[in-house]
């Protein structure tokens, strides 16, 4: 299989309680590669332009002011199928839907603050990536 890349963001509500070691740790041991990683403190237009696809959707304001709130890790992620497994990884976007062991299982605290963000296909992962990282900046 493909070594593939997808996007990831560890979300404020983990920054906040000092989780990126951890969250990063379920990534790793998923046998994940970290090959880019910057703290940021994400702008109003860059997270409407990143949530555009979910303008139209009853939470987008309260999504983009939540993923502004504080600051947040941006991510490239690498593997074999990884855009697939790091959604596996992350579980289910509600929490209490998510399988045992995964990222929101274990840290998160409600369908909005869910601790991860990671694409949802090799396109999206493609575009995601070119928003937050130059090509020099990612290092396999
Ligand atoms: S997904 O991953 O696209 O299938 O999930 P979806 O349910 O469509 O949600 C898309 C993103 O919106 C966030 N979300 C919410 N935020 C605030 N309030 C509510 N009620 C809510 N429902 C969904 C969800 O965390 C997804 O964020 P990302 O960063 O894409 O995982």
């Amino acid at each position: 299989m493909a070594i593939e890349r997808t996007f990831s963001i560890i979300k404020p509500d983990a920054t906040a309680r000092n989780l990126t070691g951890a969250v990063n740790a379920v990534i790793e041991k998923a046998g994940l590669r970290i090959v880019a990683q910057k703290r940021i403190r994400m702008t109003k237009e860059q997270a409407e332009t990143f949530y555009a696809v979910h303008k139209s959707r009853p939470f987008f304001g309260e999504l983009v002011e939540f993923m502004t709130s504080g600051p947040v890790v941006v991510q490239v992620l690498e593997g074999e199928n990884a855009v697939a497994k790091y959604r596996d990884v992350m579980g289910a976007t509600d929490p209490s839907k998510a399988a045992d062991g995964t990222i929101r299982k274990l840290y998160a605290k409600s369908i909005g603050e869910n601790s991860a963000h990671g694409s949802d296909a090799p396109e999206t992962a493609a575009i995601e990536i070119a928003q937050f990282f130059s090509g020099n900046e990612i290092v396999g």
